[in-house]
Formats: C-alpha cells, sequence, structure tokens
C-alpha cells in the first residue's frame, strides 16, 4: 500500500478555549496558540487538530457555527488564524480545521433565512416536517443531547430537525445546493494553507429521518465519494471522520484508498466497554483489559492493508484517559505511560488530547451549578426527573461528563497554572502544583519524556508505522500483549493494565536477543515465556524472529 504523510505523522488536539489565553480574557485564543507551538514542536507532532474557532454563539462550545469563514472574536481574528498556520509551517506543522458540517448554528443566516417561509430559498437547507395529525412532533426521532430532535417553529408551523441541541438544526445533505455550499466553504480553507479536516459527526450526513435512519444512511458513502472528487482529491490533505457508528467492515467503507473518501475515522467501539450493558454511558462498569484489547486487535487486523486506524485515548467529548481506564492517585505516572505505550505501539496515526501528555486528570464536581456542558445539564436534569440518587447522577458526570477533558492546560506552578492572568472560563484543576508542564519538562522519567521518547520511536522505526499486528494470548485478562513484525524484526508489547502483581505466560517458547525499547519500569528489561508484573508495567522489546 502507498504510504502518505499523514500515516508517518503524530496529531495533537488543541480546544482552543482552554489551551492557552493570551489577552486576560480568561478564554484561551489563537495567539495564545502561536505562544506555544515552540512546545508542540519539541513535543514532536506534525499536525494540530483544531477544535472550532469559528463565529459561534457557543451553545455547544463552537460545535454551532453561525460563520464557517469567520473566526469567533473570542479566540482572535482571520489574521490571527493565517499567522498560525504559516508559524505551524514553520515549524513543520499543519493545521487541521474541525468541519461541522452535519448542522450549524441557528444563528447561521441560511438558517434564520430558512425559518422566515416555506418558499425562502433555503428553506430546504434544512428539515422542515408537518406536526403529527396530533399536533405533537413528526416521530419520535431522539436528539444525541436528549429529548426529542423536532423543535417547532411557530413562524410557519412546522417542526426542524436537529441531532444536537434545538440552536444546532441539522442541515439537509439531500440537497445537492447544500453540498455545493459546503464544498466551496471547504476549498476556500484549503486554499488558505490547512492541512485537512476533521469532520464532526459525519455518519449523520446520510440521515432519512422519515424513515427513522440517523447514522450510516444509504446515501452516506456517495456523499463522501462526490465531496472527495470534488474537494479532496484536489489537495494532498488528511481527512478524519468521527463515525460513532463504525464497525470495522464500515471503518474500511471509509478508509480504503480504493473507494476515495476519508483518510481514517475515528471509531468508538472501545467506548461503551465500561458501561453497565443494555443500559446509558453513564451507568458505570470497570474495564476489563482483555475487552478493551480484544476490540483494539479486532480493528487493527481488519484494516491492514485495506484501510487505516486512527489511535485514540481521548477527546474533548471523553474523561482523561488517566482517570478513567488507569489510576489517577498513586499510580498517575506509571499507568499514564503503561496506556501511552499500549496505543502508540499499535499501528495507525496516533492523536494526542491536550494534557494527555502530562497526565491530567478529570476535574470532580459536587454540585449541578459546576457543571458547563450542555450535554451534562441535560443528563443531570434527565436523570433526576427519572429518580436517580443526585451522588448517582454526580458519578456518572465525573466519571464521564464532557468538562473533564475541557478544564484548562496546566502550564506551570504559577497562578491559573499559567493559563491566563485573567479568571479562566472554567477552573483550573487543583493539582496543577503537581500536574503542569513545566515540572514535566524537567524530570527525564515523565509522562512528557515518555510521549516525546514514543514519537521518537515512532519516527525512526518503521516496524511501529508498517508492521503486522498480531494479538499474544497472556493468560490473563489484566495483561496485555501483542507483536508487530517487519522483515526479520519482531517487536513484543506487553502491558499490567492494572493495580495488582500479575503473571502472565506467553505462547512463546524462544526468544531471540530480547532488546528493550522501552519501559516505564527501569528494572524490567527482559521478557521470558511465563512471569509476574508489577502494577502497570510496560515493556516493548525487540525479540528477534522466533520463529527461525
Ligand atoms: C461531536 C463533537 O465532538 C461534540 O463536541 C459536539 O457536541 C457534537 N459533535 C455536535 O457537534
Amino acid at each position: 500500500m502507498q504510504t502518505n504523510w499523514w500515516q508517518n505523522a503524530v496529531f495533537y488536539q488543541v480546544y482552543p478555549r482552554s489551551f492557552q489565553d493570551s489577552n486576560g480574557d480568561g478564554i484561551g485564543d489563537i495567539q495564545g496558540i502561536i505562544q506555544r507551538l515552540d512546545y508542540l514542536a519539541d513535543l514532536g507532532v506534525n499536525v494540530i487538530w483544531l477544535s472550532p474557532v469559528y463565529q459561534s454563539p457557543n451553545v455547544d462550545n463552537g460545535y454551532d457555527i453561525s460563520d464557517y469563514q469567520a473566526i469567533n472574536p473570542e479566540y482572535g481574528s482571520m489574521v490571527d488564524m493565517e499567522q498560525l498556520i504559516e508559524a505551524a509551517k514553520i515549524r513543520k506543522i499543519k493545521i487541521v480545521m474541525d468541519l461541522v458540517v452535519n448542522h450549524t448554528s441557528d444563528q447561521h443566516p441560511w438558517f434564520l433565512e430558512a425559518r422566515k417561509s416555506k418558499d425562502n430559498p433555503y428553506r430546504d437547507f434544512y428539515i422542515w416536517r408537518d406536526p403529527a395529525t396530533d399536533g405533537s412532533v413528526p416521530n419520535d426521532l431522539q436528539s444525541n443531547f436528549k429529548g426529542s430532535a423536532w423543535a417547532f417553529d411557530a413562524v410557519t408551523g412546522q417542526y426542524y430537525l436537529h441531532f444536537y441541541a434545538k440552536e444546532q438544526p441539522d442541515l439537509n445533505w439531500q440537497n445537492p445546493k447544500v453540498r455545493e455550499a459546503v464544498y466551496q466553504m471547504m476549498t476556500w480553507w484549503l486554499q488558505k494553507g490547512i492541512g485537512g479536516f476533521r469532520m464532526d459527526v459525519i455518519d449523520l450526513i446520510g440521515k432519512e429521518p422519515d424513515r427513522k435512519i440517523k447514522e450510516n444512511g444509504p446515501q452516506l458513502h456517495a456523499y463522501l465519494q462526490e465531496m472527495n472528487a470534488r474537494v479532496l482529491s484536489q489537495y494532498d490533505v488528511v481527512t478524519v471522520g468521527e463515525t460513532w457508528g463504525a464497525t470495522p467492515e464500515i471503518g474500511q467503507m471509509y478508509s480504503n484508498p480504493n473507494r476515495h473518501e476519508l483518510s481514517m475515522i475515528f471509531q468508538f467501539e472501545q467506548i461503551n466497554l465500561d458501561k453497565q450493558s443494555g443500559m446509558t454511558r453513564w451507568d458505570l462498569k470497570p474495564l476489563i483489559p482483555a475487552e478493551l484489547h480484544a476490540v483494539f486487535s479486532k480493528w487493527q487486523l481488519a484494516l491492514d492493508g485495506v484501510g487505516w486506524n486512527s489511535l485514540f485515548w481521548s477527546n474533548h467529548d471523553l474523561p482523561r484517559i488517566v482517570s478513567r481506564w488507569g489510576d489517577d492517585s498513586q499510580y498517575r505516572e506509571k499507568s499514564a505511560q503503561a496506556l501511552a505505550i499500549y496505543l502508540h505501539m499499535l499501528k495507525g496515526t496516533p492523536y494526542i488530547y491536550q494534557g494527555e501528555e502530562i497526565g491530567m486528570t478529570n476535574y470532580p464536581i459536587t454540585s449541578y451549578h459546576e457543571i458547563e456542558d450542555i450535554e451534562s445539564r441535560r443528563v443531570y436534569q434527565q436523570r433526576q426527573q427519572q429518580g436517580y440518587a443526585i451522588s448517582d447522577i454526580l458519578n456518572g458526570i465525573n466519571a464521564k461528563g464532557r468538562d473533564n477533558a475541557r478544564h484548562p492546560m496546566q502550564w506551570n506552578g504559577k497562578n491559573q497554572s499559567g493559563f491566563t492572568d485573567g479568571t479562566p472560563w472554567l477552573p483550573v484543576n487543583p493539582n496543577y502544583l503537581e500536574i503542569n508542564v513545566e515540572l514535566a519538562k524537567q524530570d527525564e522519567r515523565s509522562i512528557y519524556a515518555t510521549y516525546q521518547q514514543l514519537i521518537k520511536l515512532r519516527k525512526r522505526n518503521a516496524i511501529i508505522r508498517q508492521g503486522r499486528f498480531e494479538n499474544v494470548p497472556t493468560g490473563n485478562q489484566n495483561v496485555i500483549s501483542y507483536k508487530r513484525m517487519l522483515g526479520e524484526q519482531s517487536w513484543l508489547v506487553i502491558i499490567n493494565l492494572s493495580k495488582n502483581r500479575e503473571s502472565y505466560t506467553l505462547p512463546i517458547q524462544h526468544f531471540g536477543p530480547n532488546q528493550k525499547i522501552i519501559s516505564n519500569n527501569l528494572l524490567l528489561n527482559k521478557i521470558a515465556t511465563s512471569g509476574v508484573l508489577q502494577p502497570y508495567d510496560a515493556l516493548v522489546v525487540a525479540i528477534g524472529n522466533e520463529e527461525k
């Protein structure tokens, strides 16, 4: 398979509101990102995925866009944006923009026009339906933010569709004029020199609401192929689709280069492993590492040679990974390193979410008033009505709520952790005195140092980028292991993803040189056919070709 630049790259997601404030208003901004580009270059990343900085009323923190070709003044101006693209380019970093085109803001001029009358030229940019005969909603489709997906608009007496907040009306992709407008906007951004797009909930654009089809609608792939032919194929860019409902088969459809759709997708199959079966993600259950590994192994094998995987633990919608599947107290550093080593040795393109590289943790809250995120507020209200105990509701939100990942980046031990000179829009986690970039950079055994080393290893070793993947059973559900193989080379990865000592037995009789590549335990250098690992031990060794 031909190699593309983005298959050798490491991505870093910046959530601009919380990355770096440059003007003291408590909100991160584009000039703040520019100030921190050297930090990102030093870490070794090649691409920044920038969460939305477009003009927006911020009902959903920028995922409700009212002008795709303007910058939200809170973040700066278009001149700042052009400066960011240029300053990043000097450091060989590309900027990937968030493309949010399943829906717009209800303040977007298209929607303001559309709602004026049934015969407005923009009416069909959105999805309108008459009320049911009793005046109620057209059908029982639900919004992903809870409640009906239909909102009534009194001006014309019809309902419009919104799969998120009612202030985020869904675009009608069946209308060729919508697609044309989106393609023009994408081209405008590509001509500014951006490196590509992360496509927000792109699996929803083929929706057919009358048949109650939300994701993976019949026209989805046809639309993406059209987008590719009209826009993407004209540039050497990367695209990554956010696709919550993708199976490995669907993942192939998106990312097989012969189909000319996307470079890769974010798949979320592992996301449900720590929820009670048949319940919502707010009903918690502990993760079994072997189940996680089974999901990753399946995707590694399914896309090998016929598609491409993205590799990520977290983003602005998910909790902090060290709090979720590591241990954010006694073993914070070691478990964060174990998770990093596990993910970054897989085949695919790794994504680091801001702060993950220093092991930032969740931020527990004790009351409704501390919730900023629209989704968590809705969940709180709905579960309160359903009779859940407040402590259970808060437990769920503290474990899974989206604010966890949105608290400000922890840069140093100074006031507000160096994020702002003002009052931050969300409080800085009080643990910033122990967890911050400045401290991490002084410590050659820090989580940061592990990430930096993992990125270097990836750059230098084709086996990580291109090698075959093979799952290795360990006889222990808390110990996960896999091999990577390229030509004569063979590397073994083994991780104890628990806070206990765990034993393992591998189906490998003869090891070659057993040379250590990376580990989070100075005393762990070799692997044998069987043995015991300390809590969160992680080791990668070159084992030679044991079949010889
Ligand atoms: C996915 C985004 O990542 C999330 O933050 C947003 O709320 C929804 N899509 C709607 O745009």
